[in-house]
């Protein structure tokens, strides 16, 4: 993936009156997202069904907070966090997500998750720590290449 392309350092709008929508399997395979969800991250959703939903990670996201998620998520409770993801064209949006999951007579049978906007000031707050996070993990550093 090249990340040196004049999209990576644009930003997508996420939309105030609607939802970013996905459902995973057990194991984070994509099984479902609505069109808000298609349209802003650049695929379309048969792009999307089927594969694991680490395709939109942006390489600014700390594994840490992913390791976070799985792990609440295997305690059986409900994950809520700010991820910035990545478009299929590298340019990025940022969301408030929230996972849990989703029972069928009292059985996990998937994940869903719902994302909403986030504020200015908590894109700068989070842009920053997940930065410094990277940095004390020994993580892939952000160098951003002008053209
Ligand atoms: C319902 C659900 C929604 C998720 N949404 C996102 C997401 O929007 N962006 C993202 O990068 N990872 C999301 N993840 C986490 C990914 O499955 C994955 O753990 C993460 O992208 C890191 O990739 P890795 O586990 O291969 O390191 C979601 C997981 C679940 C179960």
């Amino acid at each position: 993936m090249e990340y040196n392309r004049s999209e990576f350092l644009i930003e997508t709008a996420v939309p105030e009156d609607e939802l970013i929508i996905s459902r995973t399997d057990l194991t984070g395979v994509i099984t479902y997202v609505n069109e808000t969800f298609a349209q802003i991250s650049g695929y379309t959703s048969a792009e999307l069904v089927g594969k694991p939903h680490n395709i939109i990670r942006h390489p600014d996201m700390p594994s840490e907070v992913f390791k976070e998620l799985w792990q609440t998520l295997q305690e059986g409770k409900k994950w809520g966090g700010f991820i910035k993801n990545m478009r299929s064209d590298t340019g990025f949006y940022w969301v408030y997500a929230e996972v849990s999951g989703v029972f069928k007579e009292g059985e996990l049978v998937e994940y869903k998750s719902i994302r909403t906007p986030i504020r200015y000031e908590e894109k700068l707050e989070y842009q920053k720590l997940y930065d410094a996070m990277r940095l004390k993990a020994k993580e892939r550093r952000r160098i951003v290449k002008y053209m």
